[in-house]
Parts: C-alpha cells; structure tokens; sequence
C-alpha cells in the first residue's frame, strides 16, 4: 500500500484512539497495569468491543460491564438497521441508534455504525413496495445521507453494505442486486462517504474469515471497487464460529491479503458456539478457537480490532437461531467470566488471563460419605486459601447420631454431634493453595445428613 495512504489512515485511527483516550481520561478511570481486554488490545494498537442492543441498557449489571474497560468499542446490534432507522419511507428515527451512542460517548468507547444497507431487517413498505431501479438508488441514496448524516463525526466506521455473498461467491439474490445489479455496492458507498467523510467504510459478512470462494470473491470485489475509484476503507470478518465446522483455514494469512490490498480489516462479530451441552472438551476447543482469532488479528497490523457480538450468553441471538446451540461468548448468562474463553482472550492478547485471583484469606472444604446404610466412611479435603498454615484443626457438626468409629490422616474426636480434626505430625503444613485429605468411619441409624458448616482454624470454610 502506498505510505503517503498508510500514513493518513494511522494517522485517522490515531485521532480516534487519541479521542478516546481524552474522553477515558474525562471520566477519570483509574490508571493501571493493562489487564482488561481493550486495554489490553489498545496497548497493540487496536480495539476491543462488544456489539449491544437497546433492551439490554436497562440491565444496570450487565451496562456496567459493557461501559467497563473491557470494551473500547460497541457496535449496536439492531438499532441502526433500516428498519429502526426509517420504519416509515422518510420518516427518520434514531432514538434507539443515539440511545447506543451516548452511552459509549460518555465512556469514551468508538461506535461501529452497522448497517446502512442489508438483506435482512428491511421495513415492509420497502420489501413490499415494487420500484424501479431509479426509485430504488434515490431511496438507498436518501437513507444514507440521512442516516449516515446524522450520525456524522460520531461513528468510527460504518458498515456499509452487510452480506453481499452468498457461500459459494455468487452475489445473493436480493431486493437490491436484483433490482440495481451489483452497482448498488458502489451507490452505498458513494453515498456513506458523501454523508460522513470521515468514518471508514466497511463491507461485511459471515463465512470469509478464511480462504475460499465466498472470500475469493470479497477480495475481488474490494480489487474492483478500487479500481473503479470506489471509497471502501475496510473488510468486516463477521467470525460467527462453531467449534463443529472446524476453524477456518488460513485465517491470517486471508486477513493479510486484504491488508495488502491496501484496506484495514477488523473481527466485527466474532462468537464461538457449540452444540450443547458445554463439556470441558468441547469449551478447550473453542477457547482455542478464541486464541487463534486472537493472534491472526494481530498478525496482521491493518487489523484494527476485535468485537464480539455482545459479550454475554444471556443476550446471545444464538440459541434463538440455532436450537440447541449456545454458550457462545466469553461471559456466561449470569454475567460472569467464563475462566477458560475469557483467559483465552486475555492470555492471546498479551495479558495474564485475568480470571479472578485466587484469594488469599480462607479455606474451602469437600465432604463426601461413602454409605453402606449402617455406617459410612467420611472423607474432608481442606484447601487453604490463605497464607501457609502450620497445624490445622477443622472442626464441623452431624445433625444426627453418627458416631466416630475410626479416623486416619488426622486425629480424629467427637464430643456429642461436634467432630474436630487435628492435623497429624507429617500433614501440618499446608501452603497457600495446598490441600489435604483425611477420612474416618462412622456408624448412624435412622438419617444421615452430610453436615454443611465446616471451620478450619476458627474461620469459616467455603
Ligand atoms: O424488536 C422485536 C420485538 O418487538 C419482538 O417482540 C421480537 C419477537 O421476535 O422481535 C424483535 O425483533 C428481533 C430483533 O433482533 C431485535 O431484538 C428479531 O425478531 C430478531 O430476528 C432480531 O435478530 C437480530 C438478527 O441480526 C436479525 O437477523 C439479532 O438481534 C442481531 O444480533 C443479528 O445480528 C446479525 C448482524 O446484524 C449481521 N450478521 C449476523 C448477525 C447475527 O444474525
């Protein structure tokens, strides 16, 4: 690419990085180490961000992750589309659109515009109505000078044209191609640059983040385009994954060939389902997957960052598309860091995994009983949370009247329904994170109720 180009385009995402730097330092976040996602991609030169949709800004727990610095960037996930935009031919509604924006502004997170012109989410009296190709490039025209009008200096980007292809490279049949021919991919972007000077231009769709035809034909289309002297800034890899059809093949290497052809390139969607349930098997597996989207996204220095299509399993659009499918993104449904993907994510972008530090005061108990009826024999493992111990003394309570028979690995008493364990000469010492087992036989009659409450030197045990 020539480096007059390559400069200005640096140039612009530095303003934009420089702008959203200002902004964070604004709202005054605490200054630390890099660790979270977008700080972590920020301190190579990219974004982290997560797609979101209106209902969900309502859910203060869920916002607060989403505005946290996790995330650099948000693209909204329904409420630009056209037919939030002009549900009524020339009637403009951007309540929902500027809902998204000003909760990013005020976080100093950039905005993805998606999407100005796709297949799906058409309002009906445009899907119903019967137009020339004349009416047809005035209407596209028209919603992109207002859309993209409106929403000028605030959007990063804009996602041009969504899913122009079909899988096998063919342009999908739609109310646009048919009508307009391939043409109406230029008028669009004409039309966004005419509106919005600034934001890069995007073409985005599902099923190209590796080699093949469908992506073939992108490269193609993005080589004509420039020859013809069309404006298109960037290529959008949606990266919708599942771990059963297998990664897709030479993702960087597909990446760079865009780069080369002098365009920056971004993961725009990326999630990673599987058929459910989750297993450990299957969770190593797309945990991977996460990795090398990770790494192929920073092999290649055009690729300008990474969204997840929301960052959470309990807004996910997948099990509501595909039955049975799910667990797809790095937070699960209660909002909590899935260790495994989420680490994945973090380790691949440079950082220490960023689960939750192990603690470091307390201890946690296991209980298990191996029950002939009559008797049974009780094994505890005590891990210590906390900082090394020499001697320990666990202390816990039956609810019936098992009585102690015999222990091993610890010297073990009962006063009534109170059962105390003492450490043995050789399993005294326990380092933080060490753990120890010790079990005894018990005899009972009539119920018995694995006890619930267990202290490990006077404190309580998880
Ligand atoms: O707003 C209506 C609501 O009033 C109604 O009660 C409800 C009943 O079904 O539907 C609501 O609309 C839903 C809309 O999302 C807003 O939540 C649609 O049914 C639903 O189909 C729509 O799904 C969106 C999907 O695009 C449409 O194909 C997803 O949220 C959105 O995440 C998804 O995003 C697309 C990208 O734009 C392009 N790439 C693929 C990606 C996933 O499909």
């Amino acid at each position: 690419m020539p480096s007059p180009l390559r400069a200005r385009l640096t140039a612009v995402l530095a303003l934009s990085l420089g702008a959203l730097l200002a902004v964070t330092a604004l709202v005054s976040r605490p200054a630390s180490a890099a660790s979270t996602l977008n700080q972590l991609a920020k301190a190579q030169g990219r974004y982290f961000g997560s797609a979101t949709d209106n209902p969900e800004l309502s859910d203060t727990a869920y916002t607060a992750i989403l505005g946290s610095d996790e995330f650099g960037a948000i693209t909204p996930g329904n409420s630009m589309k056209w037919d939030a935009t002009e549900p009524s031919q020339g009637q403009f509604s951007y309540t929902k659109g500027d809902a998204v924006v000003s909760f990013a502004k005020a976080r100093g997170q950039i905005v993805r515009g998606h999407t100005l012109l796709w297949h799906q989410q058409l309002p009906g009296w445009l899907t119903s109505g019967s137009w020339t190709a004349a009416q047809l490039t005035s209407i596209l025209q028209n919603h992109i000078a207002n859309v993209a009008g409106h929403y000028k200096g605030q959007v990063y980007s804009w996602d041009v044209v969504n899913e122009p292809f079909n899988d096998d490279g063919t342009y999908r049949s739609d109310l646009w191609s048919n009508t307009l021919g391939t043409g109406y991919i230029a008028t669009a972007l004409k039309a966004a640059r005419a509106a919005d000077p600034n934001a890069k231009l995007y073409i985005n769709d599902y099923n190209i983040d590796g080699t093949g035809a469908k992506s073939d034909a992108m490269y193609n289309l993005v080589k004509s385009l420039q020859a013809q002297g069309v404006p298109i800034d960037g290529v959008g890899f949606q990266g919708h994954l599942a771990i059963q059809y297998g990664f897709p093949t030479n993702m960087q290497q597909n990446l760079q060939r865009f780069a080369d052809l002098g365009v920056d390139v971004a993961i725009t969607e990326l999630d990673v389902r599987m058929v459910l349930p989750a297993d450990a098997t299957k969770v190593a597996t797309q945990a991977q997957y996460y990795t090398n989207v990770v790494k192929a996204c920073l092999g290649v220095s055009r690729c300008v960052g990474i969204t997840i299509w929301d960052y959470t399993d309990k807004y996910s659009w997948i099990p509501g598309v595909f039955s049975g499918q799910g667990s797809a993104l790095p937070w699960d449904e209660n909002l909590a860091k899935k260790p495994d993907v989420y680490g994945a994510i973090n380790t691949a972008l440079g950082g220490s995994g960023g689960g939750t530090p192990p603690p470091t005061t307390g201890c946690k108990v296991a209980y298990s009983a191996n029950d002939w009826g009559s008797g049974f024999t009780a094994t505890v493992t005590i891990t210590n949370q906390g900082p090394a111990i020499s001697g320990w003394t666990l202390k816990y309570s039956y609810s019936g009247d098992q009585k102690l028979s015999q222990g091993w690995n610890g010297t073990w008493s009962q006063s009534g329904k109170d059962v105390t364990v003492t450490n043995t000469s050789w399993n005294g010492t326990l380092a933080t994170g060490a753990s120890i087992s010790a079990g005894a036989n018990f005899t009972y009659t009539g119920t018995n109720t694995a006890p619930t409450a267990f202290a490990v030197n006077g404190t309580t045990c998880t």
